[in-house]
């Protein structure tokens, strides 16, 4: 009952920015092929058999890709109010979801406890405290600050704890009538060295040795990277080898957080050329598309896309260029200072493809920034029914 009134009071917030059907040639938009994800789901699994997957609804909360994992046997990692509506609408089951922002209003907080929502992630005393009135009962993992080099998108001191304060809040957890569940991290989002688990794992370990007591589950966030232009990243199969040394035995009930590689290589961003001129010697190319329809990662140039431009020969002369967005703002550029190289006879109208955008991508788009909309996502493939292995 309590479901069904979340749900139903952000019901129209949630459908509003997913297209239903049809395969329009609309631009920008991003299509996703949910076989892909199926398989990167498939995938993940394999190289992590002992770890309950909890997916980040923030990557791509679109509602089949919601179900799709649902249906699939994942978890789910919540951030708001909008995202537990999106999961309930989506079928999963409210026992599947853990609330994984630290940053909490009492009304979330409220929410998630009407709709079922047991498990949450804190990281400061007054988070803890809130738990308590609201949420007694709960079990509550802290969250330790793990060093994030080697992160592209790193959360630089925003979240987490040192160990001896992750004691501390777990007591605290235990004395204010919450269950002092788990100890976790985040190692930071596209985390490209494996031994930045080893680390969260072992500043876990210290915060469980000084709190004494029993910790019965273990997150290892997101931050699994997927491939972009900067070359090939580390598989999965190097990071659990990396979890499993630094485990070395001890046994909690693990979880992880994946986004970005559950969802990024299904997605296709489809733009178009708007412009393309000369400034001070550089060739800059204006698409439809920018850091405010979707490109939110371009930021700092942190995540540089592989580009692809259906319209030309793979063999088409390329040269470099600037690449901008369509809007009125200077921060609108997505690339000046990465290699970017286009066909040198790019025209308004020829298409640019942005490979391996499927995360970060539709939800980070602004609801009509220049008065342009929020990017449409279609689906382009039903999920491929479960595969036996050869
Ligand atoms: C708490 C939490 N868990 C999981 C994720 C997913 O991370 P990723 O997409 O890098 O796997 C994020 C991303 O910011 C996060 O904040």
């Amino acid at each position: 009952m309590g479901a069904q009134r979340a749900v139903q009071a952000h019901e129209g917030a949630l459908t509003w920015p997913y297209p239903s059907s049809g395969r329009p040639s609309t631009s920008p938009r991003l299509e996703l092929d949910l076989a892909v994800v199926g398989d990167a789901y498939r995938t993940f699994t394999r190289a992590f058999p002992q770890i309950e997957p909890a997916y980040a609804v923030k990557a791509n909360p679109h509602p089949e890709v919601l179900s799709l994992l649902a249906g699939l046997g994942a978890s789910v990692d919540l951030a708001s109010v909008g995202e537990l509506d999106a999961c309930l609408l989506a079928g999963v089951d409210p026992r599947r979801m853990s609330w994984g922002n630290p940053v909490k209003k009492p009304s979330d907080v409220r929410a998630a406890v009407a709709a079922g929502v047991t498990r949450f992630t804190t990281d400061s005393a007054a988070d803890v405290d809130l738990l308590a009135r609201e949420a007694p009962g709960a079990a509550v993992t802290v969250r330790l600050a793990v060093d994030d080099d080697g992160s592209a998108t790193p959360f630089a001191g925003k979240f987490g704890v040192p160990p001896d304060e992750a004691a501390a809040l777990l007591r605290r957890a235990d004395e204010a009538g919450l269950r002092a569940h788990g100890l976790g991290f985040h190692p930071g989002s596209q985390q490209t060295d494996p031994s930045s688990w080893r680390r969260g794992i072992a500043a876990c370990r210290r915060a469980a040795a000084v709190f004494g007591g029993p910790v019965a589950e273990l997150n290892l966030g997101g931050g699994f990277p997927t491939v972009h232009a900067a070359g090939p990243v580390p598989g999965l199969q190097d990071i659990a080898a990396a979890v499993d040394a630094e485990l070395d035995g001890w046994r909690p009930h693990l979880v992880a957080e994946p986004g970005r590689v559950l969802v990024a290589d299904a997605g296709v961003l489809v733009a178009e050329v708007v412009l393309v001129t000369e400034r001070a010697g550089r060739r800059w190319v204006y698409l439809d598309v920018g850091r405010y329809q979707g490109l939110a990662e371009t930021e700092a140039e942190m995540i540089v896309y592989r580009l692809r431009c259906p319209g030309h020969p793979p063999d088409a002369e390329l040269g470099p260029v600037v690449l901008a967005g369509p809007t009125c703002d200077g921060d609108d550029v997505l690339y000046r200072r990465a290699d970017v190289r286009l066909p040198v006879d790019l025209v308004p109208g020829d298409v640019v493809e942005f490979l391996g955008a499927g995360a970060y991508t539709s939800s980070y788009a602004s609801v009509g920034f220049n008065g342009l909309p929020p990017l449409p996502t279609f689906t382009v493939r039903p999920p491929t029914p479960e595969r036996t292995p050869d």
